[in-house]
């Protein structure tokens, strides 16, 4: 699959995601992001994938935002069809994804780039990483999920203050309030997507893609999550992942999933 914005490179199960604008610090404009979620498509049902990692090129940026040369003329009504697009396109669509997706935060997250790591199930930073929602400085607001998730990941007080005061924060502040959950040299930030990549590889994807959608449900206030899991615990039961994990562990070998 040849792509202009965006590079794949899949290798031992793990598919790696790179958001080639550096030039623009890799913010997303239209085109990246219906090219992110072709990539998507094509991971979604390739089994020899179990795990993506998301990341920007260079040094500098992991995605410095929506691209703001793109929107800057908009109307109202684009700016609905941009926001309505994006949210299915990428964002809802890795948040609700079937393997999981790491965001290795390797510079600015800002705006749709923070966005973009908010919707992956799991962020690492590396430590020059510095992330915010800059939009209230543009006289906008986040439109790609930010103020639904942030709030979900770091609470009420701490996503309203972030997101009105626009101000930028660095990884240790991140780590600190939850919104990473590792931060690691710069160096050091591909090896260590990887190694959780790898620890994810070894556990079962039946279970990993239940999880998943489960702990969406717990956002969801009119569903009844605790009902969803009592189902999908028994769905269990007949998947052939329990088989080879029990299994295992009474033979006392690693599962092969
Ligand atoms: N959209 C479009 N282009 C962007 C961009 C964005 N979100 N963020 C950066 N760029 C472009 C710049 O316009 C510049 O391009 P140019 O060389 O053609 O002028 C290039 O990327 C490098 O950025 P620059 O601003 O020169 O780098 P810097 O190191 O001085 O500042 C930032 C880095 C991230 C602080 C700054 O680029 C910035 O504030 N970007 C916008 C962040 C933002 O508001 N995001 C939310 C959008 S809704």
């Amino acid at each position: 699959m040849n792509f202009k914005n965006i590079s794949l490179k899949n290798k031992n199960k793990i598919s790696l995601l790179t958001i080639e604008r550096p030039d623009n610090l890799n913010a997303l404009n239209l085109e990246t992001l219906s090219e992110i979620n072709k990539a998507l498509k094509s991971l979604e049902f390739d089994n020899s994938v179990r795990v993506i990692i998301i990341t920007g090129s260079g040094n500098k940026a992991f995605v410095a935002g929506a691209d703001i040369k793109e929107f800057s003329k908009y109307s109202k009504k684009e700016g609905e069809e941009m926001a309505r697009s994006g949210h299915q396109k990428v964002f809802n669509y890795i948040d609700s994804f079937s393997k999981p997706i790491i965001a290795a935060i390797n510079g600015y997250a800002l705006g749709g780039g923070l966005e973009l790591a908010l919707a992956c199930h799991i962020r690492i930073s590396g430590r020059n990483a510095k992330m915010g929602f800059p939009e209230t400085t543009l006289g906008l607001i986040p439109g790609y999920g930010g103020t639904q998730r942030l709030p979900q990941i770091i609470g009420k007080g701490r996503a309203l203050e972030l997101i009105l005061t626009g101000k930028m924060i660095d990884s240790s502040q991140a780590l600190e309030m939850g919104m990473v959950s590792l931060v690691c040299e710069s160096e050091d930030l591909n090896k260590k997507c990887i190694e959780t990549a790898n620890i994810l590889i070894n556990n079962s994807p039946f279970a990993q893609k239940e999880v998943i959608s489960l702990v969406n449900l717990a956002f969801e206030p009119n569903k009844n999550g605790f009902e969803s899991e009592i189902k999908a615990f028994g769905s269990c039961f007949q998947n052939s992942d329990f088989i080879e994990g029990t299994n295992s562990f009474l033979n006392k070998r690693k599962p092969e999933f």
